[in-house]
């Protein structure tokens, strides 16, 4: 062997050796990737369903369960409250919710699967605060032609008791409505279709 074909090999060598090295920093680069492809599972319960029991909530109360992170009001509506979301179409950006975020089986002015109960994101749709319930009729701050909803105190959008925007408000859209469904008659699964199994 000269001295050109030690030096030959030599380089040989050294490119092997760096493509190896080359090798284990691609698949020690690659282990934390890996990793966030499988959720933990906390990350698993946090995006999981979550079912909560409707049978004590008396009418006209809200109460509120969190998935995903997100606050989910769930609200009695009382015969008195139906009737008057239906006064209100005329004064709403969307009264049909067609432009709204919602599954595609909650349809109507109630936006319910039961028009008793009222399931929203409690999210404004503004810039994200969460509004307060306010369900009585005409009080002092909010004018007598408040007829029930929720008020978002941070730059004043109005929803009435089905979630929908009045119109002319900062808020740009309806409530959220989450996917759900009943699991008998007091069980309420946040987080499921119908349809899912
Ligand atoms: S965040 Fe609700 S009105 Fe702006």
């Amino acid at each position: 062997m000269n001295n050109g074909d030690v030096s030959q090999s030599r380089r040989r060598f050294l490119i092997g050796a760096t493509s190896v090295v080359g090798g284990v920093g691609v698949v020690g680069a690659a282990v934390p990737f890996v990793a966030s492809w499988n959720p933990s599972a906390k990350a698993k319960a946090a995006g999981a369903p979550v079912s909560v029991n409707i049978s004590k909530i008396e009418p006209g109360q809200q109460i509120t369960v969190e998935w995903r992170g997100k606050p989910v009001w769930v609200v009695r509506r009382t015969e008195t409250m139906l009737e008057n979301i239906e006064k209100l179409n005329d004064r709403l950006k969307d009264p049909m919710s067609e432009e709204a975020d919602q599954p595609p089986y909650i349809e109507g002015i109630y936006r319910a699967l039961r028009d008793e109960y009222l399931v929203t994101v409690g999210i404004c749709t503004h810039l994200g605060c969460s509004p307060t319930y306010r369900p009585e009729v005409a009080p002092a701050d909010l004018g007598e032609n408040w007829l029930g909803g929720f008020y978002c105190a941070c730059h004043g959008s109005r929803y009435d008791l089905s979630g929908r925007v009045y119109a002319n408000q900062p808020a740009p859209s309806n409530l959220v409505i989450p996917p759900y469904r009943y699991e008998g008659e007091d069980t309420l699964t946040v987080g499921l279709d119908p349809e899912a199994v």
